[in-house]
C-alpha cells in the first residue's frame, strides 16, 4: 500500500510510526517524473535493510534559477504514484509550496567549499536551494538513509557534508547512473528533447567514453583529457557548460599532471533548450 501525503506534520508522524514498529526508513527525495533511475533509489533503499521506504515528491523553487525551467519542469504526479505503487513505495510525500515555505520563511543551509566548482559555478544558488529542501526533508523524516544518485554528483557529495557537518541522523548514500541501452543516462529532463535532439545528446556520453578509453590507455594529462571530451561535445551540442575533472571526494578542480588514479569527469551541455549533466569516475565506474 502506499499512501499519499501532504502535509509535513503527518509525513513525520508516518515516519515515526514506521520507525516504533520498529522498522528502518529509507528515504528518496526526488523532484517527480520518476524513471528507472529514480526506482533503481528505491532498490538501493530496500538493499540497504530499509523495510519503510517514503519518496518525495516536490519540484523545489528555490533550487531553480531565474532563467531555468522552474515552470515548465514535468509534474507527473499520477504516473508517479503509479510508479511508486509497483516499486513498493510505503510513503509518498507531496507538499505544497506553501507547506515547504510558508510566508516568513527565511532560514537557509550553505555548504561552502564542494559546491563553488562545477554546478556551483554554472547555477549560482543552485545548491543552497537543494541543501536546504533536503534539511527540511531529514528534519521531517528523522533517522533514515536516504539515496541519491551520482548522476548529480556533486549533488551527493554535498548532501553527504551537509549531513555529516550538521550531524543529522542520516545515513547518506550514493547509488549508481542508471542509463538507456545506448548510454544516455536517465533523466526527467529528457521528455524535453526532441528526436533530433535525443540522438545529439549522447554526445554527453560518447565524450565520456573517449576520456575513459584516454584514461585506460594511460593518458594522465588533464588538458588531453578535456581536450578530447570537447572534440567530441562541439559539433553536437549547442553549449558546453563544463567538461573537467575534480576530485572525486571534495571536487576541487585536477589541473595538474599526473591526474591520481580515481578522478571525477564530469560534463554539462546545452542541447537545443534542455541543459543536461553526465560523469563518471575514472579508474572506478566501468564504461557507460
Ligand atoms: P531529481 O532530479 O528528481 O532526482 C532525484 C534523485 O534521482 C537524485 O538523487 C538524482 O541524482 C537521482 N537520479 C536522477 N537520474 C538518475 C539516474 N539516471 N540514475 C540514478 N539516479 C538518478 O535531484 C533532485 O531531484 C533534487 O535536487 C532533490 C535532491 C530532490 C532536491 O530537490
Amino acid at each position: 500500500m502506499t499512501e499519499l501525503i501532504h502535509e509535513s506534520a503527518s509525513f513525520r508522524r508516518a515516519c515515526d510510526e514506521a520507525r516504533a514498529r520498529g522498522g528502518r526508513v529509507g528515504l528518496v527525495p526526488t523532484m517527480g517524473a520518476l524513471h528507472r533511475g529514480h526506482l533503481s533509489l528505491v532498490e538501493e533503499a530496500k538493499r540497504r535493510g530499509c523495510d519503510h521506504v517514503a519518496m518525495s515528491i516536490f519540484v523545489n523553487p528555490l533550487q531553480f534559477g531565474p532563467t531555468e525551467d522552474f515552470d515548465r519542469y514535468p509534474r507527473t504526479l499520477e504516473d508517479d504514484l503509479r510508479m511508486c505503487r509497483e516499486a513498493g513505495v510505503q510513503t509518498v510525500f507531496a507538499p505544497a509550496r506553501e507547506a515547504m515555505y510558508p510566508p516568513g520563511f527565511q532560514t537557509h543551509v550553505d555548504v561552502e567549499r564542494v559546491t563553488t566548482q562545477l554546478e556551483g559555478a554554472h547555477r549560482p544558488g543552485h545548491f543552497r536551494g537543494v541543501t536546504t529542501v533536503v534539511a527540511k526533508l531529514f528534519n521531517l523524516t528523522g533517522p533514515c538513509t536516504a539515496v541519491f544518485g551520482r548522476k548529480d554528483y556533486q549533488q551527493w557529495k554535498t548532501l553527504e557534508r551537509m549531513a555529516r557537518d550538521l550531524d543529522m541522523p542520516v545515513e547518506v548514500v550514493g547509488a549508481p547512473i542508471v542509463r538507456e541501452p545506448d548510454g544516455l543516462a536517465l533523466s526527467s529532463r529528457n521528455r524535453y528533447l526532441t528526436s533530433e535532439e535525443r540522438s545529439r545528446a549522447l554526445a554527453l556520453v560518447d565524450a565520456l567514453r573517449a576520456v575513459a578509453d584516454a584514461f585506460a590507455r594511460g593518458e594522465r594529462d588533464p588538458r588531453a583529457l578535456t581536450s578530447l571530451a570537447e572534440a567530441r561535445l562541439s559539433p553536437r551540442v549547442d553549449r558546453i557548460d563544463y567538461a573537467a575533472l575534480a576530485d572525486a571526494d571534495d571536487l576541487t578542480p585536477l589541473e595538474r599532471t599526473p591526474i591520481p588514479e580515481r578522478a571525477l569527469f564530469a560534463i554539462a551541455a546545452h542541447v537545443g533548450r534542455t541543459r543536461l549533466i553526465d560523469n563518471l569516475v575514472l579508474g572506478e565506474d566501468p564504461l557507460p
